[in-house]
């Protein structure tokens, strides 16, 4: 089948990374005997740079007519002097998710037996740690009214009973596919959108009785999911925490970047990009670890196009190239980012 998405390599080691990646699908797309159809366009500083807005016409066009979006990572100290929408992030990335309706931002944490060393945290916390956040990613403080006045800055943090429902049901449905567990992450305590939160969180698990449901304030959470992340299944939680706990989550698994992401929205039409961001401190040094591009990648052969086998055969010749420590220095390799996609590309081939 002819394989269509949309590709949006972005900012610092966005491009490299994305290299990396479709180094492994042109191999997987070889091996199986499909085409690649992609279609690259601009996101980010590289747009301002290039043509002068971080979400250019052209890239919302592609973006809405394709089944898939694969991207990099878009910001940088380059642009760190701009203000509101004229942003890397404010102005590209979070109206493309916007747009798009993806509210749904799936970032699994589940540890290689290979990197249990590479983390910081004990093993002993690790083992067994196989969970997934479920970040709403269309509302909430991110896109209320921000500004400034004479009293300081604001940002107003919102979240209506429909946008916590249709995530909330995401969670409950993917719960019933894994271990049937939805621990809900707020801070009811302080914030009123945290109690609706729980509210329509609790009125949606009535529909879900063979679903365990549990409720934990986040800065609890930040806690146990250092200290007993096994207990996990299915972690739901609001725009900014899910960003502040997938981080968090990451390093349970070794490295910022092993974790790839998924954006869904009410359609078949997927968003997939690391959880990190464009690591400007590494980029143009081959240093980046290409693993959660080349995961993001997998994860959209299977979600966009149905193709199983191709998306397991990519994970199946990642974890080969981890237990033979072929891997970038974060998670304590000596190869380059271009080495690792070669690595993985022809592990996919064999
Ligand atoms: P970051 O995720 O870019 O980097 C945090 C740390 O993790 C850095 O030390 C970096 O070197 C390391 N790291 C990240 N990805 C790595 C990889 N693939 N391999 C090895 N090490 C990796 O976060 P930051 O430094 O806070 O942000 C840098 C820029 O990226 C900012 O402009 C931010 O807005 C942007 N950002 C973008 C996205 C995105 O596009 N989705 C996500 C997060 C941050
Ligand atoms: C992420 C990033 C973004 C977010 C930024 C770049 C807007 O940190 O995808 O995790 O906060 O959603
Ligand atoms: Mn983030």
């Amino acid at each position: 089948m002819k394989i269509n998405f949309t590709y949006l390599p972005g900012d610092g080691i966005g491009p490299e990374i994305g290299s990396a990646a479709l180094l492994v699908l042109g191999a997987a797309a070889q091996k199986f005997g499909h085409s690649l159809d992609i279609e690259k366009h601009l996101i980010g500083g590289i747009a301002i740079d290039e043509v002068g807005t971080p979400l250019p016409v052209e890239t919302l066009a592609s973006a809405k007519k394709t089944k898939a979006i694969l991207l990099g990572a878009v910001g940088g100290p380059k642009w760190d002097h701009l203000k509101g929408v004229d942003r890397p992030e404010l102005g590209g990335l979070l109206p493309l998710r916007k747009t798009l309706q993806l509210y749904a931002n799936v970032r699994p944490a589940k540890p290689y037996a290979a990197l249990l060393d590479a983390s910081p945290i004990k093993p002993e916390y690790l083992e067994g740690v196989d969970f997934v956040i479920m970040r709403e990613l269309t509302g909430g403080i991110y896109f209320g009214n921000k500004g400034r006045d004479n009293l300081g800055a604001y940002d107003e943090c919102r979240y209506s009973d429909a946008e916590v429902r249709r995530i909330a049901v995401r969670a409950f449905d993917l719960a019933r596919t894994r271990r049937g567990k939805v621990t809900s992450v707020d801070k009811s305590n302080v914030l009123e959108t945290s109690r609706l939160w729980r509210e329509v969180v609790n009125d949606v698990a009535k529909d879900y009785p063979d679903v365990e449901l549990e409720h934990t304030l986040v800065d609890a959470m930040a806690m146990h999911m250092l200290s007993r992340g096994k207990d996990f299944d299915v972690i739901l939680t609001e725009n900014m925490f899910g960003d502040i706990l997938t981080d968090e989550a990451a390093m349970l698994c070794g490295s910022m970047g092993v974790i790839p992401s998924a954006s869904l929205g009410a359609g078949k039409l997927g968003l997939f990009e690391p959880i990190h961001g464009s690591a400007p401190d590494i980029a143009g040094q081959g240093l980046a670890n290409p693993i959660a591009m080349i995961l993001s990648a997998a994860w959209m052969l299977r979600s966009s196009f149905d193709l199983e086998e191709e998306a397991s055969t990519i994970e199946l010749a990642v974890e080969t190239a981890l237990n033979a420590n072929q891997c970038t220095s974060d998670i304590g390799g000596t190869l380059s980012t271009h080495e690792v996609g070669d690595m993985i590309a022809s592990y996919v081939g064999s």
